[in-house]
This record gives C-alpha cells, sequence and structure tokens, in this order.
C-alpha cells in the first residue's frame, strides 16, 4: 500500500435521495488529510466507496451488480501491485451489515451512515488488520460535530460543472420516527435527530462564502426539524429558515423532504412572509385513499392533504407541489387506487414521483397479506404516472406568460443559450451570454415543454418556438438520485 501521505485516488458512487449526495461529499472531504482525490475512474482508484441505497428491491440489487463489476478492477489493479480498498457505504450497509462481506468477500468496510467521521480511522483499521472492518452501530455523537468543513462541491442535480458550488444541499435533520408500514428509511437512518442551530448556520455561512446561491436544507423528514438554538431553545425549521434568509447573499432557500403531519402554521407562514423561500413544494402524500394512508400508518387522511394544501396555497398563492406516490401496497383496491388518482385531479401536481410497492424485509408492508398483483400494480403505476405527466405538462404550460426570476445555472444546450432554474424549480433556457453563470435575473416565460420551459430575458432575445421541444430531456434531476 502507498505511503500515508502520497496522493491517493477516491472514487464514489452514489446512489439513493439527496442526503446521500451529501454524504458522498462529506466522505470525500473527510479523506481528504489522509491524501485521497476525487478520480473519475474505478481503474485510478485506490479506494472505492460505494454509498447505496435501500428504499426499493431494485436500488438494492444495483449495489451488488457494482460490486461484481469492481471485483474485477481490484483483481486487474492487484496484478498491477496496487490495492483498493472497497467500502460500502449508506442505506445498503446499514441493512445488510456483514451479509455484504458475506456475498462480497473482496469488501474491505461496511459502514452505516451514522459513522462516516469514523471512516479515517477504519482505512487505516482494514490497511492495519488486512481484514474486514464492519460499522453499522448508531454511535451517541453526532457526525456532525466531527466532520470537517464542507469542501467538496456536491455533485446536486441540475447544477452545473461550470458553477459547481451555486447550488449546494445541506443536511439539517437526519432519520425517522415515524415508521411508515413500508418504509426501511426509520431502520437504516436512525431515529430522528436534527443538527444544532449554530451548526447549520455556520455551514450556510460558509457555502454562501464558496458561491453558494441557493441552499437546500435536507432531513428524511426536514420539516420535523427542532434543532437546538444559541440560547438552549428548541428551533424550528420556520424559524430556522428566517435565520438563514438572514445571510446576505443567500438568495434561495429550499427544504425536503417533507411529511404533511409536521406542516406547522409557523412553516405555513413562513411560505408567505420569507421571499427567500422559494415557491416550490415537495410534500409526499402516497395515497389519496384513507383506507390505505391508514394501512401505511401515515397518520393523516386524504382530506387533510387537500386542507394543508389549501393553506399553504392561500399562504402562497403560486405555490407548486411535488409529491410521492406508491401504487400496489398490499391491501390497495381498484377503489383505493381510484381515490388516489382523484385526490391526484383535485391537487394538480407541478412534478411528482411515483413507485411500485417494493416490499423491504423487515417492514410491516413485507409480511402483510393482500399482495397486489404485478400486473396490476404495473397498469396503475402506468395509468398514475400518464395522469401526472399531464399535469406536469399543464403546469409548464400555465407558466407560460409568467415573468420569474431565474437563477442561471450553466450553458445552455445551444451555443448562445444559458440555462437555470425558475422559482418553481423548472429547467428553464433562454438566450443569454455565459457571463449571467452565477446571477439572476427575470425572464418572460414563454413557451412549455412537459420538462421544462424557456424565455427571453427582459428586453433580450427571444427563443425560437422550434427549440424549446429540445431542452425537453432537461428535466429535474431529482430522480437520478432517487433510484
Ligand atoms: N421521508 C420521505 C420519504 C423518503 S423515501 C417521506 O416520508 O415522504 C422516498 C419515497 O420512496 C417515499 O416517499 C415513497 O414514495 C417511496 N418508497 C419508500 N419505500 C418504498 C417501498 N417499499 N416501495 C416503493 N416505494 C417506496
Ligand atoms: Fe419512510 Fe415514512 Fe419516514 Fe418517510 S416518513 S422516511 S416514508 S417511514
Ligand atoms: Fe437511504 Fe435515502 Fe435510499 S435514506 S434508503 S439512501 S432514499
Amino acid at each position: 500500500m502507498s505511503s500515508p501521505n502520497s496522493t491517493k485516488g477516491l472514487h464514489v458512487i452514489t446512489w439513493g435521495c439527496q442526503m446521500n449526495v451529501y454524504d458522498s461529499a462529506r466522505m470525500t472531504d473527510v479523506l481528504a488529510p489522509l491524501g485521497y482525490r476525487p478520480v473519475e475512474s474505478p481503474d485510478a482508484a485506490d479506494m472505492v466507496i460505494l454509498n447505496t441505497c435501500h428504499i426499493r428491491d431494485r436500488a438494492a440489487e444495483k449495489v451488488f451488480s457494482e460490486l461484481g463489476r469492481l471485483r474485477l478492477v481490484k483483481r486487474e489493479r492487484a496484478d498491477q501491485g496496487r490495492d483498493t480498498v472497497i467500502a460500502v457505504a449508506g442505506c445498503v450497509a446499514q441493512a445488510e451489515g456483514e451479509e455484504i462481506t458475506r456475498r462480497a468477500p473482496y469488501v474491505d468496510i461496511v459502514l452505516g451512515p451514522q459513522t462516516y467521521h469514523r471512516l479515517p480511522e477504519m482505512v487505516a483499521r482494514a490497511a492495519r488488520a488486512g481484514g474486514k472492518v464492519i460499522e453499522t452501530d448508531f454511535p451517541a455523537e453526532q457526525k456532525f460535530d466531527f466532520l470537517p468543513e464542507a469542501i467538496t462541491a456536491q455533485a446536486v442535480p441540475g447544477a452545473s460543472a461550470a458553477a459547481p458550488g451555486l447550488t449546494a444541499f445541506l443536511t439539517v435533520q437526519e432519520g425517522c420516527d415515524k415508521f411508515c408500514s413500508f418504509c426501511v428509511v426509520p431502520y437504516t437512518r436512525g431515529a430522528e435527530s436534527s443538527r444544532p442551530v449554530a451548526s447549520v448556520l455556520a455551514e450556510a455561512r460558509h457555502l454562501v462564502a464558496r458561491g453558494a446561491r441557493e441552499i437546500t436544507l435536507l432531513g428524511q423528514n426536514v420539516n420535523a426539524y427542532h434543532g437546538t438554538g444559541p440560547d438552549g431553545s428548541d428551533w424550528s425549521l420556520a424559524r430556522l429558515a428566517h435565520a438563514l434568509a438572514e445571510i446576505d447573499g443567500l438568495w434561495r432557500i429550499r427544504y425536503t423532504t417533507s411529511h404533511p403531519r409536521d406542516m406547522d402554521d409557523d412553516l405555513i407562514a413562513a411560505h408567505r412572509d420569507l421571499p427567500q423561500l422559494m415557491p416550490f413544494l415537495h410534500l409526499p402524500v402516497q395515497s389519496g385513499s384513507d383506507r390505505m394512508l391508514s394501512a401505511m400508518n401515515r397518520g393523516h387522511t386524504a382530506d387533510a392533504y387537500r386542507r394543508l394544501v389549501d393553506r399553504l396555497r392561500a399562504a402562497r398563492p403560486d405555490l407548486a407541489l411535488s409529491s410521492d406516490f406508491i401504487v400496489g401496497h398490499p391491501g390497495e383496491t381498484e377503489a383505493d387506487f381510484e381515490a388516489t388518482l382523484q385526490l391526484v385531479r383535485d391537487i394538480g401536481f407541478a412534478q411528482a414521483f411515483s413507485f411500485k410497492y417494493s416490499p423491504r424485509p423487515g417492514t410491516p408492508a413485507a409480511g402483510a397479506p393482500l399482495r397486489v398483483a404485478e400486473s396490476v400494480a404495473d397498469q396503475r403505476l402506468q395509468a398514475l404516472q400518464a395522469l401526472l405527466r399531464e399535469q406536469q405538462a399543464a403546469f409548464n404550460a400555465d407558466c407560460v406568460g409568467r415573468r420569474a426570476e431565474v437563477l442561471f445555472t450553466g450553458p445552455g444546450r445551444h451555443p448562445g443559450q444559458i440555462a437555470g432554474r425558475t422559482p418553481w424549480l423548472q429547467p428553464i433556457h433562454v438566450e443569454g451570454g455565459e457571463s449571467l453563470i452565477g446571477a439572476r435575473a427575470l425572464v418572460d416565460i414563454r413557451a412549455a415543454a412537459t420538462n421544462s420551459v424557456s424565455g427571453a430575458l427582459i428586453g433580450g432575445a427571444r427563443i425560437a418556438p422550434s427549440q424549446t421541444s429540445e431542452v425537453d430531456c432537461l428535466q429535474p434531476a431529482l430522480e437520478d438520485h432517487r433510484a
């Protein structure tokens, strides 16, 4: 193995939610003092980390097929006299633990999401002992108290290589106590816990000083945030958002993912009072049937969700909504599914993610009777996705004629174009010079496609309608990170 001070290659592969994107950057930071620097390919890497997701069956399978490929890389490098440390992090690591090294004995380190601050010590142990290191406990200390300042730019979906730090994620809360019937997160991420206010504000100021203009606060249930404030009192997410809004140079604040049950009056009011809080909210509902919501242990009814959306829209009339849906949960009947379609029609979503139920070992729903046939679940998923696509296109079309402030994040698809995000998280293309990247400007939205819009800078050139269909594929890339 190379000497401790020489530069070593580090290759991190990330699946799952935005929190994994954030964590991957933090693991890179914690390994930097050991000489590890990011490299593009596993062939050039002295260490490969797979940051994994366990949310659905397919997500977990991808990990083992990637491991199969890495085994060959490790063997080839060994033939050339080079070591490769393979580490499996994230939610599959937490859920499977030793099972991973049993199935893939060439894995050196298995580490759960709460142990990343101990990674340097694990690397040293793996090198010394040449054996396996498995750390999947939930330590008493908070990893954020031990991780260094964020230095690695995160691979934030939608952000451009031209301005990597312009939009940033910031984890403020982790874990979940809700125990929805279908979900592994409470088991893989542990109990809900919030970072102290001072630590969040310090990181936000640091990100802004490094060029961030938009910060998305992250948490598995981010609106359950209750961090200890400098005075020792409990701060809500709304109070935290107010404090963040005072940071000079921070133009935009977003947060994800919220639970309907934790949407309190103060947070709703913040959408009215804080111009920095963007008018876009991802608020998963999963189903529109009360019977299913109860079976899923979601703790609210479909009408309670409708009322909540009414209150949010009263506070911020242009609020765009996004959601998550599961079809085919055990016991779901045609009438239940119809109630989901009805809820979608009633609310009108700007975008949404929908999934076929995937049984997860150890969760209550996995052992429930009345499994829905695959073919039925497939049909329901198709019908729901068709409706959601229609709504997304309708929302985009509805934006035509609006004037919106756009944050420009990178070059467009065509020469002379630049790309950015509207307040409603839509990708937007306009004609303009690259000097605008990193800036914000008012744009007239002139045309819409299914996944994006286009427009013209006020007083600027107009985009020909023929170009609008070509920006279609620049759709919000969140899904890329949601397995
Ligand atoms: N904390 C978030 C959800 C995180 S998981 C919340 O409560 O909304 C992201 C999404 O994955 C969930 O909203 C759900 O729609 C989906 N999901 C979770 N477990 C699933 C499973 N077993 N099968 C299919 N989809 C699932
Ligand atoms: Fe999973 Fe439910 Fe917790 Fe969301 S609220 S992370 S779906 S258990
Ligand atoms: Fe874990 Fe996020 Fe996936 S919490 S299971 S990586 S969606």
